[in-house]
């Protein structure tokens, strides 16, 4: 790949240090990531930089995004651009795909992780930050994913990421908007991933347990932080073990027992879960 110096660029390839061959006929891929000033989102943006991808990062804040790119940059002779937006906003994806036009990339992967979660009573919830929620976690990851789709199954071996969480397998007590954003972005991405079946297009979505980034300052409390905790790099590896595989799975979930206890919850009575659900996270 030309200007790469990590070779190959392929997710469905073993990693480039293993994959000698250099396709120079072939424009440099492009990664779109959301949510790339913190979490998740950095370390999406290390591992496709490391796979020789071009950046395109997005989030709210620029000067994080300004250091990992420069930092990318250095390491890996790879361009990443930084579009400060924000996602909640109306038109945000039309927005950030003219962007994308503008700098004349080939989008090969878009990573869907910017998101947040706000804790407690939904009687007591602000509206406002109620349409924020499902603004960026349910309209800019629809939207994202729709625009950018034309573009990635055209690559012939394209990526879609959608971050969605453990809060998707059941109802949540007191994250009650969270939990359905996620449940909605589960649904989503398992559908597009069976439309898109034979396309080439690898589709996921990604169901991460509790982690420590800045998400639970964000959600205003650290009541749910409830199941199995792995690090953001395991949580980032269970993605990408998931997508270097033949047959990508529809979803996954980082962490064994997060795992059982996902597949549980979709056989056990709804009143039980909900009972466990809200004892565990109540106030
Ligand atoms: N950490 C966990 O325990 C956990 C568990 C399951 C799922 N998840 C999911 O993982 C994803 C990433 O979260 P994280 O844990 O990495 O949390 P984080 O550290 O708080 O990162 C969230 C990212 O989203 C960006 N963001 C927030 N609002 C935005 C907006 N309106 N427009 C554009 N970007 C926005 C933030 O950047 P700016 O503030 O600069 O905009 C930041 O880069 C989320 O979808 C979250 O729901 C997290």
């Amino acid at each position: 790949m030309p200007g790469s110096p990590s070779g190959s660029v392929d997710p469905l390839l073993p990693h480039p240090s293993q994959e000698p061959t250099i396709d120079t006929d072939r424009p440099r891929p492009a990664a779109v990531i959301t949510g790339a000033s913190a979490g998740f989102g950095v370390e999406f943006a290390r591992r496709f930089a490391d796979r020789g991808y071009d950046l395109v990062l997005v989030a709210r804040r620029r000067e994080p995004m300004d250091r990992l790119a420069v930092e990318l940059g250095a390491a890996h002779g790879i361009t990443a651009h930084v579009v400060p937006l924000d996602l909640a906003q109306p038109d945000a994806a039309a927005t950030l795909l003219g962007h994308v036009d503008d700098l004349g990339l080939t989008v090969h992967a878009l990573v869907n992780n910017a998101g947040f979660g706000t804790y407690g009573a939904f009687a007591e919830a602000d509206p406002a930050r109620i349409a924020q929620e499902i603004s960026l976690n349910v309209t800019a990851l629809t939207m994202l994913s729709r625009l950018f789709l034309p573009g990635l199954l055209a690559t012939g071996d394209g990526v879609l990421v959608n971050v969605a969480s453990t809060a998707a397998y059941q109802p949540g007590p007191y994250l009650a908007v969270y939990a359905a954003t996620k449940a909605y972005v589960r649904s989503l991405t398992e559908a597009v991933w069976q439309e898109t079946r034979g396309t080439g297009l690898k589709v996921l979505a990604l169901a991460p347990g509790p982690t420590e980034t800045e998400f639970f300052e964000a959600a205003g409390s650290e009541k749910f932080k409830v199941g199995q905790m792995l690090s953001v790099p395991a949580v980032v590896d269970v993605a990408f073990r998931a997508l270097d595989r033949r047959d990508t799975p529809p979803s996954v979930v980082a962490g064994h027992r997060n795992k059982v206890t996902a597949v549980a919850a979709g056989f056990l009575p709804r009143r039980l879960t909900l009972a466990v659900a809200g004892r565990l996270t109540g106030e």
